[in-house]
């Protein structure tokens, strides 16, 4: 496989239909499940994953291949659920109906369901991996999708609308409802890499300034953005009275701590790159901080 960006993404789109078995119950499962997984998503996070796994292990980055389908199906998984009229009612996800418009809420429901376990099981299955590096990933990963992470995060979000939360309960929310599969992403190359614990420590600091920048520049886009760029609607957080970085620190200063952990970010960067060829994750450090949508 040629490693670049742009190459690594384009086996990873054709992985999706391979992983997706056409239904033997004659149902609209699969259909529901394929339309968000290929409806446009950006792929940060498998695109992070194998980048870090490029740069500690070149040589291993098929190894990374199904974990990074995985967790694009967890990440798809939580917006179905996400814009669900349950949870933030929205109409608009990656330019096109949200899948519960198109599906109806139920199916919506059940393919987030099925997106969620089809995950561990392609995990499970993985054949490039040994049992014991599997083990590890799945309980990372149950870790960070679940109540400890981006569950709990969702949940602590919806239980904080429609009232004033401080900055340290806004940080606890993003850290787990976007940041933990954020960190996933970095963590789980370093497991398949099987590199030292100090490197694998430093890299997760690395992934956790990238989950806050991620936020906050979502946090940005909602208010500034534009719907036909961001492919959701614009003002969803203000139509449901959520507590995000502009609301309690404003544009100016949320703008500024998002280029304090740019800064703190790419300092890591600066710091691995005496061993390491970087590149990618720069790039990706840069589309987390200066994308449009
Ligand atoms: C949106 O994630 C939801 C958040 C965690 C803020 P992305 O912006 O990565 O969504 P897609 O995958 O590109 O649609
Ligand atoms: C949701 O956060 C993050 C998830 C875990 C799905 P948001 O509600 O801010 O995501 P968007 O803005 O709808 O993409
Ligand atoms: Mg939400
Ligand atoms: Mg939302
Ligand atoms: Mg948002």
């Amino acid at each position: 496989m040629n490693h670049s960006l742009n190459n690594i993404l384009e086996a990873f789109n054709h992985m999706i239909n391979d992983a997706i078995e056409d239904s033997t119950l004659n149902t609209n499962l699969e259909k529901s499940m394929r339309y968000s997984l290929e409806a446009g998503g950006k792929r940060i996070r498998p695109l992070l994953l194998l980048s870090t796994l490029k740069m500690l292990q070149p040589e291993s980055i098929e190894k990374g291949m199904k974990t990074a389908l995985a967790l694009e199906m967890i990440h798809t998984y939580s917006l179905i659920h996400d814009d669900l009229p349950a949870m933030d009612d929205d109409n608009l996800r990656r330019g096109k109906p949200t899948n519960h418009k198109v599906f109806g809420e139920w199916l919506a429901i059940l393919s987030g369901d099925a997106l969620l376990t089809k995950a561990f099981e392609i995990i499970a299955s993985d054949d490039t991996n040994s049992a014991e590096v599997k083990i590890k990933l799945v309980q990372l990963l149950g870790q960070a999708s679940g109540h400890l992470g981006m569950v709990g995060g969702q949940t602590l979000d919806m239980q904080s609308e429609n009232q004033p939360i401080s900055l340290p309960t806004l940080e606890k929310i993003h850290s787990h409802k976007t940041g933990a599969l954020i960190r996933f992403a970095v963590e789980a190359a370093t497991i398949i890499a099987q590199i030292p614990q100090e490197l694998s420590q430093t890299l997760i600091r690395f992934a956790e300034h990238l989950g806050v920048i991620f936020q906050i520049k979502d946090d940005l886009l909602d208010v500034y953005g534009e719907a036909t760029e961001i492919g959701k609607p614009v003002g969803s957080d203000i139509t449901n009275h959520k507590g995000t970085y502009v609301t309690l620190l404003g544009q100016q200063n949320a703008e500024k701590e998002l280029s304090q952990h740019v800064n703190k970010a790419e300092s890591i960067l600066k710091d691995l790159s005496t061993s390491y060829h970087t590149n990618d994750l720069k790039v990706l450090l840069d589309l987390f901080h200066q994308r449009h949508h």
